[in-house]
């Protein structure tokens, strides 16, 4: 693979499309889980039908197909007073997945700066 077609292959693509996503979403599930900065606030949740929608989000914000049929992150996240720890301890739980999952640094980083945009709509909203 030349340069260009490197730099020009999808987010979606180098995430390994849905099914890599959907693994990726699994691991950082359980990460969440296993995280007690964050868990706490999944407790009884359907964590079926949250799996379900952040592999959705993951997918369509990577540029894939699929739709996301959940919440815009500011209702989502509304009335929860997340702080700043908290969502930065969510993000590390995602950068292992990533890493775990055997994403290269760079698309590490692409999904980084995406999930560090949305801040506002999460911290303390
Ligand atoms: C950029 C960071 C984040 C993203 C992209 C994100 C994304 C999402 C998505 C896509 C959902 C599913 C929404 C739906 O079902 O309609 C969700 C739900 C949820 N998020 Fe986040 N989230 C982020 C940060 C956080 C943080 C920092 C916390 C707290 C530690 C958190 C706690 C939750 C909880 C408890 C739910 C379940 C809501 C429910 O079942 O109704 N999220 N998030």
């Amino acid at each position: 693979m030349d340069t260009t077609t490197q730099t020009t292959t999808s987010l979606y693509d180098r995430l390994g499309r849905h099914e890599g996503i959907t693994r990726i979403t699994r691991t950082l599930i359980g990460n969440h889980m296993a995280n007690p900065l964050v868990s706490i606030r999944y407790a009884g949740r359907d964590m079926k039908k949250v799996e379900q929608r952040v592999i959705e989000f993951f997918c369509a914000g990577a540029g894939g197909p699929e739709t996301y049929t959940g919440q815009d992150m500011l209702a989502t996240h509304k009335g929860m007073n997340i702080s700043e720890q908290e969502f930065v301890a969510v993000i590390d739980d995602a950068m292992a997945a990533l890493e775990s999952n055997g994403i290269d640094a760079t698309t590490r980083n692409d999904v980084l700066t995406i999930l560090w945009s949305l801040k506002g709509e999460v911290i303390r909203v």
